[in-house]
């Protein structure tokens, strides 16, 4: 296979945050996808502290990063696990029904944890949408694409996008 066909998908960037306890965790996603009008799918690495964490609270959200984020944010989210650091202490956030959220964000929707399917390195999420709404009408959310062309962002191995 050319693994070169698998760059010609579309995705967008996200923070996927949910709760240790008391404490908020999460990551960077771009394997977001709307399954139905209530219903999205997320793909989350087994050895993601946000996987572990999101079993357990059994509930999550989503911010829409925007293409101004800063990639100090991505870093944070993104380069780092939870188990070690508390990434949220360095990120402005609201906090809706519990779960951080990203201030700078486009939108969040706040999901049910309802179903899991599991592949040998990710589980495939899926959450039912109980609320949601847009942060910001004049931002533009980021494309994976602009993440890379724009941001010169790259995604580590535990991405399911990631082709080595
Ligand atoms: C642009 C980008 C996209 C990513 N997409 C995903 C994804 O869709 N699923 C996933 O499991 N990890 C993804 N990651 C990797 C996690 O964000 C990363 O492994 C993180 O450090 C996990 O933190 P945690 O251990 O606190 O959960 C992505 C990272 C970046 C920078």
């Amino acid at each position: 296979m050319d693994k070169n066909v698998l760059r010609q998908l579309s995705y967008g960037v996200y923070a996927v945050s949910t709760l240790d306890g008391e404490r908020a965790v999460g990551c960077i996603a771009n394997s977001i996808i709307q399954v139905t009008y209530d219903t999205v799918a997320v793909s989350m690495n087994h050895t993601n502290f946000t996987h572990e964490c999101m079993e357990k609270t059994k509930k999550f959200a989503i911010s829409i990063l925007a293409e101004d984020t800063e990639m100090n944010t991505i870093a944070f989210l993104g380069f780092q696990s939870g188990r070690e650091k508390n990434k949220f202490e360095h990120i402005e956030t609201i906090t809706v029904d519990g779960l951080s959220i990203v201030k700078n964000a486009v939108g969040y929707l706040i999901c049910e944890l309802v179903d899991k399917m599991d592949t040998e390195t990710h589980s495939v999420f899926l959450g039912k949408i109980t609320d949601g709404a847009v942060l910001s009408d004049s931002k533009k959310p980021m494309t994976y694409a602009y993440y890379h062309e724009v941001k010169k962002g790259n995604s580590p191995k535990a991405a399911p996008t990631y082709l080595g």
